[in-house]
């Protein structure tokens, strides 16, 4: 098959993307201002997309078209070529950049034609675990412990010495409280759920199981680095009334109770790139000094399941950027 993904240079290309979006945001770091460091990572990232050889169309993006003017869900992106699906945040973590926080990134994953699930803008329930223990099969809607004990035995852990990454939000109480009872121990972390997916299958990154309710885009962008990395993702879509039944529907979602596996929120060849906005687990952020810039990004193709690490020294001329 002669599509996009067979070709290597895309892969760069696509770091160059999420560089461009993570440069530009890193400029409002600690400024407090979420809404003007994710207008940055959106502009550039979108005039980089659309210098690429593609005829991309975002499936997973910015928002629907009558709420984000721009990277809307639907729009064109490209400058002609192949089809390809896009999935894109070009800053996961707009309120880490506003606090200078860890974390942020900025992502972009693309497809085969139809390979990202349609997922509307809504809450997600996952459940992820890495590459080593992918094999293992669980079933997500059983009690928190189950899984647990389940995750223990198959990987052959100690039930305290297992580190569970969990969003520090309210509605997660009753749910730390399960994993706290368990003896495992918890990571609880203010926002970036991606990153945290895609720790768990990280070598040495200190995270074994991501639990917990976070967005479906985001969801669907951690399904496809996983599917390049290896691991394993369970997930169900929440909804909080029917208005939003009716925009899944729209989107093609005919059963509101589906479990999606890895697979089916991301299938077929998959690319995955990210770039460190500011320092986190995967990635180091975007380091400024005067009028040069350095990134540090990793991008994987599930094709051939490689992962590179590019670091880049940018010139800049940041007054013309902010
Ligand atoms: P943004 O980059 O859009 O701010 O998302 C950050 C994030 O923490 C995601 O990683 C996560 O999936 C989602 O927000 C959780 O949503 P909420 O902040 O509403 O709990």
């Amino acid at each position: 098959m002669d599509n996009a993904f067979l070709d290597r240079n895309l892969a760069l290309e696509a770091v160059r993307v999420t560089e461009a979006a993570a440069l530009s945001s890193s400029l409002h770091m600690g400024r407090g201002n979420e809404k003007s460091a994710d207008l940055a990572a959106v502009n550039a990232m979108r005039s980089f997309l659309n210098s690429l050889p593609i005829d991309g169309k975002v499936i997973i993006g910015e928002g629907e078209r009558d709420k984000a003017p721009m990277l809307y869900i639907g729009e064109k992106v490209g400058k002609g070529g192949p089809k390809v699906d896009i999935a894109l945040d070009p800053l996961e973590g707009t309120t880490i950049t506003a606090h200078g926080g860890e974390n942020a990134l900025s992502v972009l994953a693309m497809s085969e034609e139809g390979g990202f699930l349609h997922a509307p803008d809504i809450y997600m329930h996952k459940i992820a675990y890495g590459k080593k223990y992918e094999d293992l099969n669980i079933d997500p809607s059983s009690p928190t412990k189950e899984i647990i004990k389940s995750f223990a035995k198959y990987a052959d852990l100690k039930i305290e010495n297992i580190v569970i990454c969990i969003l520090d939000r309210p509605r997660h109480e009753v749910l730390i409280n399960e994993v706290r009872q368990t003896g495992a121990r918890i990571k609880l972390i203010p926002d970036g759920d991606v990153s945290a997916v895609i720790a768990t299958s990280i070598e040495d990154s200190g995270v074994d199981i991501y639990m917990g309710i976070g967005g479906s885009p985001e969801g669907v962008l951690a399904a496809a680095a996983l599917r390049c990395i290896g691991g394993k993702m369970y997930s169900k879509l929440i909804f909080k009334d029917e208005n939003e039944k009716e925009r899944a529907s729209t989107m093609g979602i005919k059963d509101f109770n589906k479990i999606y596996t890895t697979n089916e929120l991301a299938s077929g060849d998959v690319m995955f790139s990210a770039t460190g906005v500011t320092d986190g687990t995967l990635l180091k952020g975007v380091l400024i000094k005067n009028n040069t810039a350095r990134t540090q990004s990793v991008v994987m193709r599930s094709k051939s399941k490689t992962l590179r690490y590019v670091t880049a020294l940018h010139d800049i001329n940041i007054k013309s950027i902010i």
